[in-house]
């Protein structure tokens, strides 16, 4: 079924990509995926496949409800604008999809009605009492990553509900010790309520044999849900909320609300509905027909969703499964996390103020394998790969000969090319293979291995040598046809990522790239147009600004509802309190200052003092072989073995200390009243061992 498709019989194909949350703009992480579906959707049509992609905003949840609280209006007005601005941000990008509905609609209650129809009469659905902790200013129950308290294994301070950093224990919100909700400070209280489950086991031979065989997963991926889910019984899922919920009501248990994982997949099947609605086609033919191919794009992070609850529905449901779920790596900008400080979590608008679309396109591509190998975008290889694939070795190809095909047009007949149109011809299957398994990035190898080969012809040729010789003409019309013909071959072979470009080489020369199979023939005899402009090279400057003003502009980072309290002015709402404890010191001069010579160190062992009630033995390192043994304080708040290898900041030259149980040499700093409340200060990554702190 997936096969590239040279046997011409066209597919029916519906797409789509994963729902971005309505709780914030688009970024350049949330683009991997976005551009990685519209070039596979792109390259089926233009093989002539029918393909339908589809999209929607997944508005629901507790997320959007805090938010929509916090600044002060209805949750409908904020998915509204969020919407608006998706969109904004996605045809910036020349993401176009055939349908982007949202998961609030009517369409998509009424699927989940049927939905749900079809998991209570399959008696997959069952009712239980859950214990969880309740914030009474916030008048919310509180999922995980909203409660904070002390590991209830190790005694760490500021774990999340879920399981612990320090000693990766997993535990229950309601066993934290002292927990309080990060959205109001206040200690929340344990409430029982009713809550309604998937019983998923049910389906576990099913779910075995769909993920294991059929290639409708990437072998990594069905591995892994061997070995981490499918071993033993697959939990109940628990796929509802009590109020209050920003969600679908569940008709059948008045008070409680579908969680917003059981409505967002369906939200695909809405948003084709409302495609169906607006096209007069029946939705059973994309959703209930075997002839009807399924292929979702997504993150690996909400792999679990997408193949298991969400085929299990699937199948509960009688609607198609998916042929493939394509599953990509995350983002990273230098080998790191974005980071808002480093100017690296750039939203899509950032970037679209300062560089070209077609750029982000194809450096994606150039990266995107058919793995889940996170990918890496380094600022330099971007303005390299730019520079010197698509403006040095494509675009250069027509810029340096079509202002003269412009008046002589193209020959009536194909040149002798030394075979270069014949092997790129060939080179076709190849590429086809490459974008139909996601393996772009050997898609553009082979593409440039292609533009290495015509260029040269170019160079020897001499067209701008030969165009001021008017003796000469013909021959200059036969080497501005090879050229052209060669870009025009490799301008549809790129057409999935650099549609204007494929735009821009059709109306040069009159002919719209519609269809793979025009890069099987040249085009003779036409007359070629003015040429315009087509790609710019990056500017590195341009690259340092958004990079710039990505720093400064607010992101999820700081406005996620995770983060912020719900109400009140200041935002972080910090309290006075450790100021008042301990008021500011006298002030100090910059030479009193540098006396204390403060390093990052790294923590290379650490040990319990048997004898000493408080204190671990931690030795630490100033990078060479530079050690130092300081006693710290911090029992209480650290075990052992979490530490070793992570970075701190110690006062390096700080008189030695005699202690009973050794010499101390150093301190390393820590903020907190003390005891469990002792919070290790740490560089950001990318600092090393013995670098001084200013
Ligand atoms: O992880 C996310 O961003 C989700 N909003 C994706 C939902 S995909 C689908 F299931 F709706
Ligand atoms: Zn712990």
């Amino acid at each position: 079924m997936t096969s590239a498709a040279g046997d011409g019989s066209p597919r029916r194909i519906l797409v789509t990509a994963a729902l971005p949350y309505a709780n914030g703009p688009i970024h350049i992480g949330h683009l991997v995926e976005y551009i990685q579906t519209d070039i596979w959707v792109r390259f089926q049509r233009l093989r002539g496949h029918r393909t339908l992609f589809v999209c929607a905003d997944d508005t629901h949840g507790t997320a959007i409800m805090l938010r929509a609280r916090k600044e002060g209006r209805s949750e409908v007005d904020l998915i509204a604008d969020m919407q608006a601005s998706h969109l904004a941000d996605f045809g910036g990008f020349d993401i176009q999809f055939d349908n982007y509905g949202s998961t609030n609609s009517d369409e998509n209650y009424r699927l989940c009605r049927q939905f749900w129809e079809a998991l209570r009469a399959a008696g997959l659905v069952t009712e239980r009492s859950v214990r969880q902790l309740y914030d009474p200013e916030a008048g919310t129950f509180l999922a995980d990553r909203f409660v904070l308290g002390t590991c209830p294994v190790c005694q760490a301070s500021d774990q999340y509900g879920d399981n612990c950093d320090k000693c990766s224990a997993t535990y229950s919100a309601t066993e934290l010790i002292n927990p309080r909700s990060t959205l109001s400070s206040a200690t929340p209280e344990v409430r029982d309520s009713d809550h309604l489950f998937v019983e998923l086991e049910q389906l576990h031979d099913f779910l075995e044999d769909w993920t294991q065989n059929g290639e409708h997963l990437q072998p990594e991926v069905a591995n892994y849900l061997k070995g981490h889910f499918l071993g033993e019984p697959l939990r109940d899922w628990d796929i509802s909320r009590p109020a209050p919920y920003f969600g679908f009501e569940i008709p059948d248990s008045p008070g409680n609300y579908w969680y917003v994982w059981f409505d967002a997949p369906i939200g695909y099947v809405a948003s084709t509905s409302q495609w169906c609605e607006q096209h007069g086609e029946r939705l059973t033919d994309w959703w209930q027909n075997p002839d009807t191919e399924v292929h979702h794009f997504i993150g690996k992070d909400i792999t679990y969703f997408h193949t298991l609850f969400w085929p299990g529905m699937l199948r509960t449901a009688g609607f198609n499964l998916p042929t493939k779920v394509h599953i990509h790596g995350f983002l990273n900008v230098n080998g790191e996390k974005m980071s808002k400080s480093k100017g690296t979590f750039i939203m899509a608008s950032t970037y679209l103020k300062h560089l070209d679309p077609a750029y982000l396109r194809y450096y994606f591509a150039s990266k995107l394998g058919p793995r889940l190998d996170d990918i890496d975008l380094s600022p330099s290889e971007f303005v390299a790969k730019v520079n010197s694939d698509l403006v040095g070795k494509v675009v250069n190809l027509a810029s340096r000969t079509a202002k003269f095909a412009a008046k002589l047009g193209l020959a009536p007949d194909y040149p002798d090319d030394g075979g270069l149109f014949e092997r790129g011809a060939q080179a076709g299957q190849a590429i086809a293979v490459a974008y139909e398994e996601c393996d772009y990035a050997k898609a553009m190898r082979l593409i440039m291995e292609l533009a290495d080969q015509a260029n040269p012809f170019v160079e020897n040729a001499q067209p701008w040598v030969l165009g001021k010789d008017p003796g000469r003409e013909a021959e200059l019309r036969d080497v501005c046809t090879v050229a052209l013909n060669l870009f025009r071959q490799l301008a549809v072979y790129l057409s999935p990522v650099l549609p204007r470009l494929a735009q821009q080489c059709g109306e040069l020369l009159n002919d719209e790239i519609r269809d793979w199979d025009q890069s099987q023939h040249p085009l003779l005899g036409v007359s070629v147009n003015k040429f315009k402009h087509m790609l710019k090279r990056v500017k590195p400057e341009d690259l340092q600004a958004m990079i710039d003003e990505s720093k400064q502009a607010p992101t999820d980072e700081q406005s996620s509802a995770g983060e912020a309290p719900a109400e009140g002015n200041d935002p972080w709402n910090d309290s006075a309190e450790p100021l008042q404890a301990e008021p500011l010191a006298d002030t100090c001069t910059i030479d009193d200052f540098v006396k204390v010579d403060l390093r990052v160190a790294r923590i290379v062992a650490a040990e319990h003092v048997p004898e000493a009630r408080k204190l671990l033995k931690l030795t630490l390192s100033l990078g060479g072989d530079v050690r130092k043994n300081v006693f710290a304080g911090i029992k209480a708040a650290y075990e052992p073995e979490a530490l070793v290898g992570r970075l701190v900041v110690c006062v390096a030259n700080l008189a030695p200390r005699q202690m009973k149980f050794g010499l101390s040499e150093g301190m390393v700093a820590a903020a907190g009243p003390g005891g469990a409340d002792v919070f290790l200060l740490a560089p950001d990554s990318g600092a090393r061992p013995g670098e001084r702190v200013h």
